[in-house]
């Protein structure tokens, strides 16, 4: 076993073939010690090494079920976080890139959200009377919030049912850090759009007055993802328009009118398997990343289903895209040789209560 840690100098420079073997080597080496779990926004490159793929929340569960001691998560930071929350006090998550963020997860930090927290005080006893959720795309201490203060966490797939569960045991939501996955939940169960207020965090009181805030049944953070708010309600008219008989789908991170324009709102699972069981000879509009719309439209194509994208710009999830095969292939062999790179911890203090919000999200959908 080599003693040093192997450099990631050299993997830049590797010709694709020769990046690729070594990632099968490594691969084959490791054997059930590992297990690679990718994203379905991954590029395709990384995507053909995938043993386990799957939306968050799926991504999640297998997380947790997974006997592997290394856990190499080929997603974004949140991701690989809740696979080290979720996993056993043997097993390491690992991000292959340690810059694979989620932009949207950063438009919300601890500090703004206990700002928020303090602000909602001053007209509410928040302890009693709101539910916080976190959308899963977001850093383990807003988890661990969440875990403290009652709340939950939510993804893409189960953000009815957890709404439903927090309106059972509070009368309002704060939503972070998706304003239009929060919105578009709440339009889902009958909350009119002037009973849902954006805060925003950079503004005193998030820009609200008492009386606002007080009217609201949810309150949503004012954030997006940058990838999804590309997709514009023009794109699906002009697709109706060319195609009278086309079916639009798009994801819950999409904005209102979008999703509103749309057929179908689901998760990049929900997507997948909508399009997949759809009629032959259907087309398709997708609003979600372009990695998955593209592997999509490859896959449906011999049943004669045309897919296409919904922005005429591509748009992809850059910071996902980070994780390419030279990363893979030096984490692998890092691996391989008895060293752990790019590990994702989090801090005990953080990761029970982040657990906490977790499980109730789990028993809760
Ligand atoms: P899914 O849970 O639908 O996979 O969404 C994750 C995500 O980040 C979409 O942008
Ligand atoms: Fe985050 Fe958007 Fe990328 Fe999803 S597509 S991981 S929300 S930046």
């Amino acid at each position: 076993m080599n003693t040093s840690r192997i450099d990631f100098a050299a993997f830049g420079a590797l010709t694709d073939a020769d990046c690729h073997e070594r990632i099968r080597a490594a691969r084959a080496s490791l054997g059930a010690r590992a297990v690679i779990l990718c994203h379905h926004y991954q590029r395709a490159e990384v995507y053909q090494y995938a043993d386990l793929t799957g939306d968050s929340l799926r991504l999640a569960r297998l997380a947790s079920a997974t006997d592997a001691e290394y856990i190499v998560f080929c997603g974004v930071h949140f991701m690989a976080e809740v696979a080290d929350i979720l996993s056993g006090p043997r097993q390491m998550a690992i991000l292959p890139d340690l810059a694979a963020g989620c932009s949207m997860a950063d438009m919300a930090n601890l500090t703004k959200v206990e700002r928020c927290w303090r602000e909602l005080g001053e007209t509410l006893d928040v302890e009693e009377g709101i539910t916080p959720v976190t959308y899963i795309n977001s850093a383990a201490d807003l988890k661990a919030f969440c875990g403290r203060h009652g709340g939950i966490v939510c993804t893409s797939s189960n953000a009815r049912a957890i709404a439903e569960w927090s309106f059972r045991r509070r009368e309002k939501i704060l939503f972070f850090p998706d304003q239009h996955l929060g919105r578009w939940t709440g339009h889902g169960l009958g909350i009119p759009l002037d009973e849902m207020q954006v805060w925003d965090p950079d503004l005193e009181n998030g820009g609200l007055t008492p009386e606002q805030v007080r009217k609201a049944r949810l309150l949503l953070w004012k954030g997006h993802c940058s990838v999804h708010q590309m997709f514009r309600p023009e794109h699906i008219e002009s697709f109706r328009a060319a195609h009278p008989d086309g079916l639009v789908i798009s994801h819950p991170e999409c904005c209102f009118e979008v999703c509103r324009l749309s057929d179908h709102v689901g998760s990049t699972e929900r997507i997948v398997e909508i399009v997949r069981d759809a009629a032959p000879n259907t087309r398709w509009l997708v609003g979600t990343e372009l990695n998955l719309v593209d592997r999509l439209a490859e896959e449906v194509k011999a049943q004669g289903k045309v897919v296409q994208f919904m922005a005429p710009t591509v748009c992809m999830c850059s910071t996902m895209q980070r994780i390419d095969p030279p990363h893979l292939a030096w984490t692998l062999e890092n691996l391989a040789a008895g060293h752990v790179v790019n590990r994702i911890t989090v801090p005990e203090h953080e990761a029970a209560p982040a657990k906490l919000a977790l499980e109730r999200m789990f028993a809760a959908s």
